[in-house]
Order: structure tokens, then sequence, then C-alpha cells
């Protein structure tokens, strides 16, 4: 049996900035509380680690912090939140991804310009929430699904943007419909370049392999679109949070098993399967590369 892991797989840039900015915070801010508002990247295990190595304290809302430090992670938030945290007295840090950013920004650019603006995500997604947040008067469509634009009305001046980690694929009979309610239809592409080169590697891959492991968090989306991705491209997939979740009869008969993670799951987890897989008799080919 042979295990390969696909040529991009794991910590995307975002995320990366997002530990070494509460790295620097820890440092930074020694004997103050320390919070991240939600997990500051969708793995309980890091986030775990965090907790216990650094006193990293992930919250659910703002109520539950008392002085200290406010890290706000790649997902970004709405401003009003930023507020509300510095008027309880927060020192706030900006660990917001760029490309979240830049969505947020082209978002708010399409409605000041008088678009309809429609977003292309996960209605409760905190980056959906976010971008919504950014907008004026905080209104815009999102829709999941090709049905959902159906149920809009005609409309003049549309302005699409994409949740960040968006697979484009599934979006083509989408813009058409929406095109069709429109008189105009002006596209940002926002959807992010790490996530798109992380999709087609693993795609390529579970086209080749007879079983394809895909390592990350439950809890992220990320990780789950990269599972739908491989089992649309014919591998016997399955979602792993950590090595020891790996049961050895999913790879009876497999010549080749690949090994795709999402963007929030660290190496050492990776590392961790591919371990497990070596004790199993496989060989692995390559070794696991950072994304860019
Ligand atoms: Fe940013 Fe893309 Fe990662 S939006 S957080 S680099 S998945």
């Amino acid at each position: 049996m042979r295990v390969r892991i696909a040529e991009r797989a794991g910590f995307c840039y975002g995320v990366r900035r997002a530990l070494s900015i509460v790295e620097r915070a820890v440092n930074e801010h020694r004997g103050e509380r320390i919070y991240t508002l939600g997990p500051i990247i969708h793995n309980p295990q890091a986030v775990q680690m965090l907790k216990e190595r650094m006193g990293v304290e992930p919250i659910s809302s703002l109520d539950e912090a008392e002085g200290g430090v406010l890290i706000i992670r790649s997902h970004g938030v709405p401003p009003a939140l930023i507020e509300r945290a510095r008027a309880k007295g927060l020192k706030v840090i900006d660990a917001t991804c760029p490309f979240v950013k830049r969505a947020q920004n082209k978002a708010r650019q399409l409605a000041e310009e008088g678009y309809q603006v429609v977003i292309f995500g996960e209605k409760e997604h905190p980056e959906v929430i976010g971008i919504l947040g950014h907008l004026p008067d905080g209104r815009a469509y999102v829709v999941e699904t090709p049905e959902e634009i159906d149920g809009l009305p005609p409309m003049r001046r549309v302005g699409v943007i994409f949740q960040t980690t968006q697979e484009m694929r599934s979006f083509g009979d989408m813009l058409m419909k929406l095109l069709l309610k429109s008189e105009e239809l002006k596209i940002h592409n926002t959807i992010c370049h790490a996530i798109r080169d992380q999709q087609a590697a693993a795609r390529r891959l579970a086209e080749e392999a007879d079983v394809m492991l895909v390592v990350g968090g439950r809890n992220s989306g990320n990780t789950r679109r990269l599972v739908q991705i491989c089992r649309d491209a014919g591998a016997k997939s399955y979602h792993i949070e950590t090595a020891d979740e790996i049961d050895p009869s999913w790879l009876k008969g497999a010549e080749l098993v690949g090994v795709a993670a999402g963007a929030s799951t660290p190496d050492f987890i990776i590392e961790g399967v591919l371990e497990r897989l070596k004790s199993m008799g496989a060989e692995v080919e390559g070794r696991l590369k950072r994304s860019p």
C-alpha cells in the first residue's frame, strides 16, 4: 500500500498568520487574559493546545470576557462588535485574514455603488455574518442553492461576492440564474486562492487514489467540503480528526491511499496520520509541503 499526501494540505496563509498574531499577543501581554471570539481555528486539538500551553481562552460571546485582550480570528467580525469590545474596555487585536478583508471591502463597495449585494455562502458562517456587518444597512441576500435564487425577486443591478472558502465549480448554474433575474450583474471573485489550490490538489489525488483520508476538525466547513470533493472524484473518502480514528478495514485492498487536510489542520496532526499509516506497513511517497 502506497500513501501520498495532497500537494497542498494543511494550514493556509491566513491561519498561519492568525496563529503567529496569537503567539505575539501572548508574549506582549503577559499577565493579561487573552481571548479569541470563537475558536481561533476550526481544529479542536490545536485550540486545546493553545489553551493549555499559552492560556488562550476561546469565548462564544463578549459577555464572557472580563478585561484583557480580544483577538479577532481570521473569519473577521462585524465592525460593530469591535466597537462593543472596545467600549467594554478590551484591547482588540485584529487577525482577520487579508482575503476576508478584501471580501468585506468589495461587499461594502458594491452596496455603496448601488448594487443589490448577493453573497454566495453559508448563512450562519461567521465570515458571512462579518461581511454582512460591513454593509451600510447590513442587508444582502445570502444564497447557498440554485433554488434559493429562484425565490429572489427580480433585481436591476446585482453585485456578487463569495464566501472565501466556497468551491467555484458549483456556481455556474447559480450565476446564470442570477443573470436572468437582473439587468446588470457584477461579480467579484473573492474565493481565496489557497482554498482553490487545496481543493484542486485533493481532487487530483482523489481521482487516482482508491481511498482518501481527509484530516481536519469536524467543525471545519473547509475540511467537510474537501471530503465531498474527494467523494465526487470517485475515491472512498473518510473524514478523520486524528490518526486514532483510522479503521484498518477501510484500507483493505487499497493500492494508493491519499491524504488531504483542511486549511486549519496543524502539521503535527497530519504527520501523526502519516506515522500511523507507516506503522500499518504503508510506504509514504513524498513529504508534507507547506501551503504558500
Ligand atoms: Fe484566508 Fe483563505 Fe485561509 S481566506 S484564512 S487564506 S482559507
